[in-house]
């Protein structure tokens, strides 16, 4: 059996930190440090009660296959999508490191420990720090994670590769948001409700879903059956600078990010998500989450 890496199936803690590098120095030298993150966050788990750290690491398609490495079928360098002011931008990235936890002191010190023992072979395009939002909410104050896959089971089904070379295995797609709240706030309740395509409070799916809102462009089916992603998102930063959504999730195909993605940013039928008006993609980048097993094959 291919065992995923431990961030992927397990639901959040209250904490997260996304770090998106390049390499730019010895290769072997990441790999060993990224092979051992596991083993850092298993000797903290033992000493830390409840710190419930879990890590995945990624790499981009051109990193992966500098390392002599075959990719997934479907695995593809993220593309700028969009036009005007509804852009996605692809900022890339060569290695992605993902944790979550109970503790933002123990993910900030297992990110400085991982870190310095390669710090002359990475750069690091974004280090990002996200936090539960009250209820579980998106900084706009709308729930987020309602339709997400809840059971461990339907978790694994959702985000990780069932069969194959690649079993174990997992897409993941990133991009960090830049809100702007003052504009969002400029809409009542309802509009505000229209743009998601769901009620504020309760998060419950409008009767009319509008087609250019939020849920009505990615809940996309493909004969009959919902094209389902497996969310990992926390909002991040300050009131006084950059705070958004850090958008991260995973996939046992790219396809439905690949889907998603072009059905919000006006590439599937020219209609726009109506939340890209306050809400703007500053990175974007795929990345393929090897299994256990392959990750310490390399
Ligand atoms: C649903 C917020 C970006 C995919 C939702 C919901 C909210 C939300 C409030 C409704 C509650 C829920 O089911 O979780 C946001 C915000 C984003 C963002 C604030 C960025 C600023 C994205 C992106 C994707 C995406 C980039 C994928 C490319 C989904 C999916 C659902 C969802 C698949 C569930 C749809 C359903 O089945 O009803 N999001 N989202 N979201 N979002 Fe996003
Ligand atoms: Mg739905």
């Amino acid at each position: 059996m291919s065992i995923a890496q431990p961030a992927i199936v397990p639901d959040r803690g209250a904490f997260a930190l996304y770090v998106v590098m390049n390499v730019v120095g010895n290769k072997q030298n990441v790999i060993a440090q990224c092979q051992s993150i596991h083993q850092l966050l298993a000797d903290l788990n033992a000493e830390q009660q409840d710190a419930k750290l879990h890590a995945s690491v990624a790499f981009g398609k051109g990193f992966w296959e500098s390392l002599g490495q075959q990719s997934p079928a479907e695995l593809t360098e993220f593309r700028q999508l969009g036009k005007g002011d509804t852009v996605a931008p692809a900022t890339g990235g060569d290695v992605l490191l993902h944790i979550h936890s109970n503790r933002h002191d123990l993910n900030f010190y297992a990110f400085r420990v991982f870190f310095e023992k390669m710090a002359q072979d990475v750069e690091v395009l974004d280090e990002t720090y996200g936090f539960q939002y009250l209820d579980h909410r998106d900084m706009t104050d709308f729930i987020d994670g309602t339709e997400n896959p809840q059971t461990a089971e339907d978790r694994a089904n959702v985000g990780v590769i069932a069969e194959g070379e690649f079993a174990g295995g997992s897409y993941v797609m990133v991009q960090r948001y830049v809100h702007n709240l003052p504009a969002w706030h400029r809409l009542n309740v309802q509009a505000q409700e229209k743009v998601i395509g769901r009620t504020k409070t309760d998060s419950v799916e409008l009767e009319d879903v509008p087609a250019a809102s939020h849920v009505g462009r990615v809940d996309i089916k493909e004969n009959g059956k919902g094209l389902k992603i497996l969310r990992h998102s926390l909002p991040y930063g300050s009131v006084t600078a950059d705070h958004g959504l850090l958008f991260i999730a995973y996939c046992q195909r790219q396809h439905h990010f690949d889907a998603q993605l072009e059905s919000m940013f006006g590439e599937t039928d020219g209609k726009t998500d109506q939340m890209l008006r306050f809400s703007k993609p500053v990175t974007g980048a795929y990345f393929f989450a090897p299994s256990m097993a392959m990750l310490n094959s390399l």
